[in-house]
């Protein structure tokens, strides 16, 4: 019998309207336009309305990617929330937005794998529809990171922004087929990103609030290191495991969180960079959303032949970080 194959048929996102431009951050804390385009190439991102929420966000991307693949909600069978801000520490935001979806039939957990979120998603739901457990995944991923952000800390807050992406994945049709994950993981690090309090570890207190322990903290210059060395080796790894050449690489849709790191990578894998995804410059870092978004717009918004391959690579907190190669089946 003829393997299954695990093939994205439909993508969307959603972003939020309110702007948040370096010239904002300037009145905002001590940063310049200049020190944030020069280090970083972001410009710009967006910040969620008070009342919109990691769930409300990833059914506004789940119905585009719903739409897009045409498909019926009742068909879903296994929701995957990829976040880092869920709408609670329990119930699951999977379970939030199965129920605003009405996608009565779908299991739904989430999945906690920060910037990396997405391409975890990407592999279990490659592993669970190639294996016949599932049959029609939606996969999305949802940050509100502006939630855990602390707008007086120069170094983090001019980086993040809001936004979800979502992918319905099944064993047919036509779309991008999931030809290969690398995933790994590095827990010794775990504290070079983090948000300290709030957990059982240190549960929320009158001290942990005032000491400002539940905004995200973040060792940068440790972090890009790790980033580039992990994502150049990960590709490798999944470029070979794939049976491909790096010169097969047609696309390159990083993870957003640095224009510098992007560049490194685009140099390593020799991918000129009009074919690199870039939309760091408008959005930010989205943590978990961010290859999912540059995905959908990428499908979207540029010509992908049959054949080609897109390289999507990730890195975040844990630490943890992913490639995966995606093969067009019939043009997108
Ligand atoms: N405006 C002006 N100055 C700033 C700002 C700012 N917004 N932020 C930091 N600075 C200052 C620092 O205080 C420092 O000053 P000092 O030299 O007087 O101490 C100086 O600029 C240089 O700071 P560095 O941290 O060395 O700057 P760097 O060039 O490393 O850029 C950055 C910082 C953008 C954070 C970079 O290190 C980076 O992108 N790191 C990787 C982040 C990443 O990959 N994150 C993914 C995981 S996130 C997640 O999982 C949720």
């Amino acid at each position: 019998m003829e393997r299954r194959k695990a093939v994205i048929i439909g993508t969307g996102s959603y972003l939020p309207q309110k702007v948040l431009s370096n010239f904002d951050l300037e009145k905002m804390v001590e940063t310049s336009d200049e020190w944030i385009t020069t280090r970083t190439g972001m410009k710009e991102r967006r910040i969620a309305h008070k009342d919109e929420f990691t769930s409300s966000m990833g059914v506004e991307a789940a119905k585009s990617a719903i739409a897009s693949a045409n498909i019926s909600v009742e068909e879903i069978d296994l929701i995957l929330v990829a976040t880092i801000t869920p709408d609670y520490a329990f119930p699951n935001t999977a379970c939030l937005i199965q129920a605003e979806l009405k996608a009565t039939k779908a299991a739904a957990v989430d999945i906690q794998a920060a910037c990396t979120g997405y391409l975890y998603g990407l592999s279990m739901a490659k592993a669970f529809i190639e294996s016949g457990m599932y049959n029609t995944i939606l996969l999305i991923a949802s940050e509100k990171l502006s939630s855990i952000v602390n707008y007086r800390d120069r170094n983090t807050c001019v980086l993040f922004g809001d936004g979800a992406a979502a992918s319905v994945i099944t064993f047919q049709g036509k779309g991008l087929r999931i030809r290969e994950t690398c995933l790994g993981a590095d827990g010794e690090q775990a504290s070079l990103v983090n948000i300290p309090a709030g957990g059982s570890r240190q549960p929320a207190s009158m001290q942990t609030v005032s000491d400002e322990l539940h905004y995200l903290k973040m060792e940068g210059k440790e972090l890009f290191k790790h980033a580039v060395r992990r994502m150049e080796m990960a590709s490798k790894v999944c470029i070979d495991r794939a049976g491909l050449k790096e010169e097969e690489i047609n696309w390159l849709i990083p993870h957003q969180a640095n224009l510098r790191i992007i560049e490194a990578l685009a140099k390593r894998f020799q991918v000129s960079m009009e074919r690199v995804y870039i939309t760091l410059q408008k959005y930010g870092n989205t943590s978990a959303s961010s290859v999912g978004i540059a995905l959908d717009e990428l499908v979207r918004e540029k010509e992908t032949k049959k054949g080609e391959n897109l390289l999507l690579i990730a890195f975040g907190a844990g630490l943890t970080w992913g490639a995966g190669i995606l093969t067009v089946e019939d043009g997108s």
